[in-house]
């Protein structure tokens, strides 16, 4: 099938790949030229694990053009993939939706073409987009001859595990009013959905995935099951991180009572680790746009509202506990490992790192850090903030009061931690992230606490 993708974002960008490996002619459309000269050229602009590689093997399947009069004639399928960040109020910012709806509306080829959503957007925005499309293509000339339906298909994919959760999804949902447009949508998953391509060798089929369950309903619906995984999944974490205070109080083990709650199968263990609490580009700003939608109906969501606030308040509590464990913290060093929201990403969106570094600054530390990846994007995105780098984390210990291990990178899991109390001023360890092995690194000499 031919399909065209509006966005070369992280989502955009890992369906387009996605979709071309599997056999699709994929058309992948941006409005910035650089990018678009940069993916032609087989740079990628984003960091995700083995999107390169993946690139390259869909390349003969792959185009990609900042023209909709290439992209859209003629596409069986348009996905639009754009950002919609969120606007002070919480509700997203849909002005680049609203931009792209007109674009495929003014290109849109006689014929019948799938238009779907698969930015998260607001509940409505379906109808909305096709509106959108309606207006535009009745300007046109031969518009009254142009045939579409608008379809929602939510992405679940996480940063870091794209092209994972994208070959190998858990389900897929699709959201349509009309039966034809369910159909189009169908025979392009077709091939994930039956699990028939044949695995790429650094992606390996994992052993459980059977046939990939479709969950096919309306459109609201599928709008609404976005928000709802994403307000859920984060309910999850704030959960597990509200009862990590009791656990704390009572001298439990919130990582054993993570497991011990996650093995019952009604809950399941994922998204049950306790620390510093969730960041990225999803979770708040979903959780935010789910409170505006509920909003304007006149409902408020406390569960939701809730896990924000313990959300936010996972941060201060590391400079709880480095206040209590230091006393004083001006004119204190302290090193932070990880910058990135989380591991195998270079994403800084709401990186805990970020007002981490800043409530200590703001209290006269200075601070050390060091990322794998995400350094450089640190300087560019928030050098202000007047972070030191340093080239790995026994440079960030030399001197420092204490550690705080703030993105759970496998690197940090095996330090020499020998070498890294005696570098230190004060061999001190605030795990962040239950990540680290506490016999080993109290072997080694350090004092460690953990944010339960
Ligand atoms: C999230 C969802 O997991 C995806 O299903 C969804 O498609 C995506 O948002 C989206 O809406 O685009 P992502 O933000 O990439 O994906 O990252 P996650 O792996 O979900 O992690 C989010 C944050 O939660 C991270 O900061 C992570 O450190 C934190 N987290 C995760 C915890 O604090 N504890 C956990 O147990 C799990």
């Amino acid at each position: 099938m031919r399909v065209a993708i509006i966005g070369t974002g992280y989502v955009g960008l890992t369906t387009g790949v996605c979709l071309a490996f599997v056999g699709h002619d994929v058309f992948c459309l941006d409005s910035d030229q650089k990018k678009i000269d940069s993916l032609s050229a087989g740079h990628i602009p984003i960091y995700e694990p083995y999107l390169s590689e993946l690139l390259e093997e869909a390349r003969p399947n792959l185009n990609f053009t900042n023209s909709y009069a290439e992209a859209i004639p003629g596409a069986d399928v348009v996905f639009i993939a754009v950002g919609t960040p969120p606007t002070p109020s919480g509700a997203p910012n849909l002005e680049f939706l609203s931009q792209a709806a007109r674009s495929i509306g003014e290109h849109l080829d006689v014929g019948f073409t799938v238009v779907v959503n698969k930015s998260t957007v607001p509940i409505g925005s379906g109808n909305w987009v096709g509106s959108l499309l309606r207006d535009t293509c009745e300007q046109r000339q031969e518009g009254s001859r142009t045939e579409f339906a608008v379809a929602s298909n939510p992405e679940f994919l996480r940063e870091g595990s794209a092209l994972h959760d994208s070959l190998y999804p858990d389900r897929i949902v699709i959201g349509a009013d009309e039966p034809r447009a369910l159909e189009v949508l169908y025979s392009l998953y077709r091939p994930i959905l039956d699990q028939t391509f044949s695995a790429p060798t650094y992606l390996p089929r994992p052993e459980i995935v059977g046939a990939v369950p479709l969950l096919s309903t309306d459109l609201a619906s599928a709008e609404l099951i976005k928000y709802a995984a994403n307000a859920f999944l984060a309910l999850k974490i704030s959960f597990i991180n509200e009862i990590g205070l009791v656990a704390e109080r009572v001298g439990a083990n919130i990582s054993e009572v993570g497991r011990g709650i996650g093995l019952d199968s009604r809950i399941g263990p994922r998204f049950l680790s306790a620390g510093l609490g969730w960041g990225g580009s999803c979770f708040g700003k979903d959780t935010a746009a789910l409170i505006a939608t509920a909003g304007e109906y006149g409902i408020q969501l406390p569960i939701v509202e809730a896990a924000k606030k313990i959300n936010a308040r996972q941060r201060d509590r590391v400079v709880e506990k480095l206040l209590h464990e230091l006393k004083i913290l001006k004119g204190r060093t302290i090193g932070l490992l990880g910058l990135a929201f989380k591991p195998n990403t270079d994403d800084l969106r709401e990186a805990p790192a970020i007002e981490i570094a800043q409530k200590l600054i703001d209290r006269g530390v200075r601070v050390k850090a060091h990322d794998p990846i995400a350094m450089e994007r640190f300087e560019k995105e928030h050098g202000s903030i007047g972070l030191q780098m340093c080239k790995d984390a026994c440079e960030v210990a030399e001197g420092c009061d204490a550690l705080v291990l703030v993105t759970e990178w496998n690197e940090y899991r095996d330090l020499d931690w020998e070498l890294v109390a005696k570098k230190m001023r004060s061999p001190f360890i605030l795990d962040g992230r239950h990540a680290l092995d506490r016999e080993k690194i109290m072997r080694a000499g350090l004092r460690y606490a953990s944010i339960s």
